[in-house]
């Protein structure tokens, strides 16, 4: 990747400088590193620390025998740069590359358009987000780069080889490149970089006013230490930056005291719900900032990919609590954010897909505490309380989220664009965007129907009676909740019963929902009114913990409190078909939604033609099915299934290959799966029927979690790639998988 610099001449060796100089120096990516400062006690130091190979007091000592592949760096504080420049103009060939440092980088591509008359093409901008409050030679530290971002801001002049030459200089220091316009970089830097510093400075500098230096740094808990760290930083260098980028700076900076300004005002007039509310979504937004970064800013998250290594063999037993349920916990963030009142939450899911959902509408200004252990405090706001988010909703891998939200946000007064993570925006919208049009919505999607979601505000919705072309849930609930919304009554009509969470939860919020068969109502206008939320265990999650009990001889495990609504037990039921042996205990209904622990002990299986009306009531829980499927005797046929292909993967094809891999004969078909069940070769039933081997979950939760319960009956090992989605919906998975008895570790790359 890195290409080798003949010369590296470093102008000005404080800590970036001289990390990079030693950086370069010590992995050889270049053939003679000089530096050059204004400081004779620098330069001694940089030869005695081993940060350059060689020194000289005046650059053009330098300067006229450089050339092509040689590269100067301008390392010096921000408002030293335009003086460095006019220096080298004279002096260096067209052919030497040319790169700076400075944090600002409007005023350095000025100076060099000023100075130069145009842009030259050897001039590459540049910024290491690296800084310490460190400074000098002395600080230096030549691992300073490893894993941090550079941002480069190449201009239309810029020669592709002068680019290149610099990303592989940094990337050759370990750092992790970005290109981004000069503007982006300056607005951005100013609000979370400068703007910072010149609140540190100025918090210490009031309060060192107030009272004795020393006696603040006595008493000074662990609050001030953290904020006012940086308040250490070099002076000069951060007064150059502040200078440089004023414009910027100001216009942040003055966002700022509007708030505080507000926040102040909130503490005169004791408005506790204003000053939680910011509190609760600040502290939110901190927690995520990595993924609100991702959607918004230059640090993308440096996540690790887990893969998990499954060793064979084992079974299942004891009792267990499965996390919340996804449905559920999203609909209870939706309908008590719209609520009067306030909605306390227990059970919730504190999963991916589930906080998204929830950031979403602290996005749109709703105050939300938690989640602390599955609680969950709503503030609602009414109605028609939300407000326009500041920027798109990012709603990761949530397809529930995407749809439910598309239509409670079809008749707001505001615009909102809806954005997910690279599955979901490959997961087809027209199913709620069409039937939303049709109600009156103005919304755009990209081409195909694919996310992102435009919708435009102020739109004034009628009711429709929208007949479903498929068993959907999302579809389904999307339609009833724009209905809210709605002149008149708007109903569906679903061509099998599908999950009907939302209905049931409506009317637990006081909103009446006719339901007769396939049909269900209501009409817009009405209000919701707060109530408290019990979300049991998620039985699609439970779901791997049935199969694993079902498939490994000897299991005997207790899920508790698991919801067994009726629209959801089509696992339950295919179970029993295909001969397993599953007790409902302690049944009870908790708001609105059966309850029960369920009981599984291992028996053998036999394979089934999967009747096509439980299709809809097991929709999740298919990949899991599948291998239960391979572990029955005889053959599995599903059909009717068509749906699985655009589920967060095309499951059917995820599960045949990895069910292939692993030496089950399976046949996918355009709408389900044809699996022949059945020990390898020369075992008996109860041996085993998976072999070992290396499957993909295609970063879809659920078949990783399926390979992961087939190890129970493999031979060899079996290592699943890329389950970080896993924590959409089931957080803990692998701890309580091997509580129970699966043995998984994961593995990170
Ligand atoms: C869900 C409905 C189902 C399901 C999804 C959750 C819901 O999707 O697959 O995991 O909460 O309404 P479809 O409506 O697309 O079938």
């Amino acid at each position: 990747m890195s290409q080798k610099i003949n010369r590296l001449v470093v102008i000005g060796l404080g800590l970036i400088g001289s990390s990079l100089a030693k950086a370069a120096r010590d992995r050889g990516l270049c053939n003679e590193v000089i530096g050059s400062s204004r400081s004779p006690e620098t330069l001694v130091k940089a030869i005695s620390n081993g940060v350059v190979d060689r020194v000289v007091d005046q650059i053009e000592d330098v300067a006229n025998e450089l050339g092509e592949g040689d590269v100067v760096v301008i390392g010096v504080p921000t408002l030293t740069v335009p003086t460095i420049v006019r220096q080298l103009q004279p002096l260096l060939a067209d052919t030497v590359t040319i790169t700076d440092v400075a944090s600002v980088k409007g005023s350095v591509v000025d100076t060099v358009a000023e100075v130069y008359g145009q842009i030259p093409r050897q001039f590459v901008p540049g910024h290491p987000i690296a800084g310490s409050e460190k400074s000098g030679v002395d600080a230096v530290n030549s691992t300073l780069f490893d894993d941090h971002r550079v941002i480069l801001t190449p201009l239309p002049e810029t020669g592709a080889d002068h680019l290149h030459r610099v990303k592989s200089l940094w990337q050759g220091v370990g750092a992790v490149v970005t290109d981004m316009s000069v503007a982006d970089h300056d607005e951005i830097l100013a609000a979370t970089s400068h703007l910072p510093h010149l609140l540190a400075y100025a918090l210490v500098d009031t309060l060192s006013n107030m009272r004795e230096n020393q006696e603040i740094f006595r008493y000074a808990a662990g609050g001030f230490r953290d904020f006012t760290r940086i308040a250490a930083s070099d002076p000069l260098m951060w007064h150059d930056i502040i200078v440089a980028n004023d414009k910027a700076v100001l216009s942040v900076l003055n966002q700022l005291t509007d708030h505080i300004e507000s926040l102040k005002q909130a503490i005169v007039a004791s408005d506790s719900e204003k000053l939680l509310g910011v509190f609760t979504r600040a502290s939110e937004a901190r927690n995520h900032f990595t993924k609100m970064l991702e959607n918004k800013a230059y640090l993308e998250p440096m996540t690790q990919t887990i893969d998990y290594r499954v060793t064979p063999g084992g079974k299942v037993s004891g009792e267990i609590r499965i996390p919340g349920d996804k449905s559920i916990s999203h609909r209870s963030i939706m309908l008590g954010s719209l609520a009067k009142g306030v909605t306390e939450v227990t059970g919730f899911l504190e999963g991916e897909d589930s906080l998204a959902t929830l950031q979403a509408f602290r996005d749109m200004g709703v105050v939300i505490e938690g989640p602390v252990d599955g609680r969950v405090v709503i503030h609602g706001v009414g109605i028609n309380g939300l407000k326009a988010p500041a920027g798109p909703l990012y709603l990761g891998n949530s397809g529930t989220s995407m749809r439910l939200l598309s239509g409670l946000l079809a008749a707001q007064s505001f615009d909102v664009e809806l954005t997910g993570d690279e599955s979901l925006s490959k997961r087809p919208m027209e199913r709620v965007a069409a039937p939303l049009r049709q109600m009156g919505a103005v919304i755009e999607t990209e081409e195909g129907g694919r996310p992102p979601l435009r919708i435009k505000g102020g739109q004034q919705l009628r009711g429709i009676d929208y007949v479903l072309p498929m068993a959907s849930a999302q579809v389904k609930s999307c339609v009833l909740l724009a209905g809210l919304y709605a002149d008149d009554k708007t109903s569906t009509t679903e061509p099998a019963p599908t999950r009907d969470h939302t209905e049931r939860m409506l009317s637990g919020f006081g909103y009446q929902v006719n339901r007769q068969g396939a049909v269900a109502d209501l009409t817009g206008g009405g209000e919701l009114v707060a109530t408290n939320i019990d979300v049991p265990a998620d039985i699609s999650s439970a779901t791997f913990y049935m199969v694993a009990a079902a498939i490994a001889p000897g299991s005997d495990i207790t899920l508790l409190h698991v919801g067994i609504n009726p629209t959801r037990i089509g696992v339950i039921n295919i179970l029993q078909m295909m001969g397993a042996d599953i007790q409902l205990l302690n049944q009870a209904e908790v708001g609105g939604e059966p309850v029960a622990d369920i009981r599984i002990r291992y028996a053998p299986l036999h394979g089934i033609n999967i009747p096509e009306d439980q299709v809809p009531l097991a929709i999740d829980e298919f990949p899991a099915l599948f291998v239960a499927a391979a572990c029955a005797e005889g053959q599995t046929v599903l059909t009717g299934a068509e749906e699985l292909r655009v589920k967060e993967s095309d499951r059917i094809q995820a599960m045949a290959d990895g069910l292939q891999t692993l030496g089950v004969d399976v046949k996918p078909t355009p709408d389900g799966i044809v699996i022949q069940g059945g020990a390898i070769q020369g075992e008996d039933i109860q041996g085993n029927i998976f072999g070992g081997g290396t499957v993909d979950s295609e970063d879809d939760h659920r078949i990783a979690m399926s390979f992961a319960v087939a190890g129970l009956r493999a031979k060899d090992s079996i290592v699943i790639k890329n389950c970080n989605n896993v924590a959409t919906s089931f957080p803990g998975f692998v701890a309580l998988a091997n509580q129970a008895g699966l043995k998984i570790v994961e593995e990170k790359r």
